[in-house]
């Protein structure tokens, strides 16, 4: 069995190590890839998926541009300081042949689902834009779509762009509420959980010396990734959010913790963020726990991305 994956991404080092963790697992079938502002803007990040894939063998996965703008109409903040002004810590890829499909990334998502009814399995690593501009537009979508996979959030824990406020939900609050608020299953994975898992640097040396053009740009690009996160983790090393949200949709890690809980996005206020609410249903299902081997599962599929 198979999981066919549409993937929304703001890539960014991280989305890039999730992008190579879809390639190298043998039962994902990612169908299509559609970009958001996030990272760096979403023209970019669809180059840098492009990229990607194609260093990857896989140049013919459909990528669609999406919104530029969160649905409030303001712009991301500027990541350039984590991810590098290419959103691949300036690291120059080699440029893939193709161009993104020429229809947005909601249209993308949208015949995907539709073309698989039930089957289709999404990722979100970016903020959730794209996903509620699709909920606006087809209402049926949470019939259509198997589950919804988000990495985002702080639950228990602080943010990362403010006191509370995790990156891909703050960039549009609205967004990530209807997201949340909808009928199909969603799994998110937050800082929480993915802030205990990191690369280090034999990790990264492990990319290196595997000496693929994929594997050796993304040792590349993880070297300006540890030099942001060194001075606040006071490590060398880093977290790895994306990937870890495609393993756990994927089943490539083991879940120790993982609660249905309510939750309410605050879009006034404590803006961004994501709140235990015991009036909410209990919907979603937050990751908070995944085993102690998940750094070298995660380090083992990205390698077998060739
Ligand atoms: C999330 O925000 C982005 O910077 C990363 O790519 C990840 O998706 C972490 O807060
Ligand atoms: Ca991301």
């Amino acid at each position: 069995m198979s999981d066919p994956i549409y993937l929304d991404c703001d890539t960014g080092v991280d989305d890039a190590l999730a992008i190579a963790l879809l390639l190298g697992t043998p039962h994902a079938e990612l169908l299509g890839a559609g970009t958001v502002t996030g990272n760096t803007g979403a023209d970019q990040a669809a180059r840098n998926t492009l990229d990607l894939l194609a260093l990857g063998g896989r140049g013919g996965v459909p990528v669609a541009v999406g919104a530029r703008h969160a649905l409030d109409g303001s712009g991301a903040h500027d990541a350039s300081v984590v991810h590098g002004g290419n959103g691949v810590g300036g690291v120059e890829l080699p440029r893939a042949a193709a161009d993104p499909v020429p229809v947005p990334a909601v249209d993308l998502l949208l015949a995907l689902a539709r073309a698989r009814p039930g089957e289709l399995r999404v990722l979100a690593t970016g903020p959730l834009t794209n996903l509620a501009m699709a909920l606006r537009r087809e209402p049926r979508l949470p019939e259509l779509v198997r589950d919804v996979t988000v990495m985002g959030g702080a639950v228990r824990v602080p943010g990362n762009v403010t006191g509370h406020g995790e990156a891909n939900i703050a960039v549009d609050p609205e967004a990530a509420a209807e997201v949340l608020a909808a009928s199909w299953p969603v799994t998110l994975v937050p800082l929480d959980v993915t802030m205990r898992h990191r690369f280090g640097a034999a990790d990264q040396e492990a990319l290196r010396a595997h000496g693929t053009p994929l594997s050796t740009a993304l040792a590349a690009m993880l070297t300006g990734y540890f030099d942001y996160y060194e001075p606040v983790l006071g490590e060398r090393r880093v977290p790895l959010h994306d990937p870890l949200a495609a393993a756990v949709l994927l089943g490539a890690v083991d879940v120790s913790d993982a609660p249905m809980l309510g939750l309410r996005v605050e879009v006034d206020g404590r803006r961004g963020a994501v709140v235990e609410d015991a009036s909410a249903a209990r919907q979603t299902r937050v990751v908070l726990g995944v085993a102690d081997d998940t750094v070298p599962r995660i380090r083992e599929l990205v390698l077998a991305a060739g």
